[in-house]
């Protein structure tokens, strides 16, 4: 029997390559080259399924110029760079890898707002420039998290992870969701409090973004809602790029409007907006909150699966659109 022809648009562990290798008839790009959109499309075409990452965009047109795709399998939880509307109409499976990050990604949000609010980075460059001569009383004085409130703005599941953690530092949760959560969830969630955004913003001395990325949360944090926040509170970006406005945000940065900022996306990454470069007070990270060594494998093997479960005719255990029926 004919294997059936998969591309894997980046690199990825080899012994999980080597393993879809046996099964199907792989194209894959270990060299990890980014494509044009041009090149993508050339590849996809003719292919039963397609592994992407994030930085790949599975345009409407590219699924219209591929007819032979069969499922679409991503190596992240959002999916913003899929098509998903149209994919669905065309009957081609998308599939997401949820779950298994909600504990790394939650770890590295706390990670950068502690070190966004203790100033780690800001002042280990100043160390390693050698600037460090005595010892001050005021040195790199920063913002507590203990005691302080918590502001979470997306509360699904990482944003609930993020949100126990807080119960150890004594910590109020105040937060914002497309709905409200069950109460049984809220008490879970450090009996999180739920809020409009704006009172989100006004009453949180820290504040931590973990919405998907879409057309309606497009600037979800623009210069209005930064001017509600507290001088001294810390904004936390792990969600997506254009959630933030940018642009307002250094502007925000600059002026110390607010104190300070840790993000691990960016608008139109991985180029950024080179005015981050020129500020202290913000921690950058490029896209790493769920690079863990084991959370990236279970996030493949999770893609991998998906993929095997689709071109078997059955259904994907992490379907964005069930309502597809498998064309195997
Ligand atoms: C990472 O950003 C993901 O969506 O998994």
């Amino acid at each position: 029997m004919t294997k059936k022809k998969i591309l894997i648009a980046r690199a990825i562990f080899p012994d999980i390559l080597a393993g879809l290798e046996q099964q199907f008839d792989v194209e894959s790009n270990q060299i990890d080259e980014i494509f044009s959109p041009e090149v993508l499309l050339e590849k996809v075409r003719g292919k039963d399924a397609v592994m992407v990452t994030s930085s790949e965009s599975i345009s409407a047109a590219l699924i219209a110029a591929s007819p032979q795709l069969k499922a679409i399998c991503n190596i992240a939880v959002g999916y913003n760079n899929i098509a998903l509307d149209a994919a669905t109409q065309a009957g081609i499976l998308v599939t997401n890898t949820p779950d298994v990050l909600n504990q790394t990604t939650a770890d590295f949000g706390w990670a950068l707002l502690m070190a966004a609010a203790r100033r780690v980075t800001e002042s280990e460059h100043w160390l390693r420039a050698g600037h460090w001569k005595k010892w001050s009383y005021d040195g790199f004085l920063g913002a507590d998290l203990h005691g302080s409130t918590l502001g979470v703005i997306g509360m699904g599941r990482i944003g609930q992870a993020i949100a126990r953690r807080s119960m150890g530092f004594d910590m109020k949760v105040v937060y914002h969701n497309r709905s409200r959560l069950t109460p049984e969830l809220e008490v879970r969630a450090n009996h999180a409090q739920y809020l409009s955004k704006e009172d989100v913003l006004r009453q949180a001395d820290h504040v931590v973004l973990v919405l998907p990325y879409s057309a309606a949360t497009h600037h979800t944090i623009a210069a209005a809602e930064l001017a509600l926040m507290k001088p001294s509170a810390i904004l936390v970006n792990i969600a997506r790029g254009g959630i933030v406005d940018d642009v307002a945000l250094i502007e925000a940065l600059r002026e110390q409007r607010i104190a300070g900022a840790g993000l691990d996306v960016f608008e139109g990454e991985p180029a950024f907006n080179p005015g981050f470069l020129a500020l202290s007070n913000v921690v950058l990270t490029p896209h790493i909150a769920s690079a863990s060594a084991p959370t990236r494998r279970a996030m493949t093997y999770c893609a991998a699966g998906n993929l095997i479960a689709a071109l078997a005719g059955q259904s994907p255990p992490n379907c964005l659109n069930p309502q597809v029926t498998s064309k195997g």
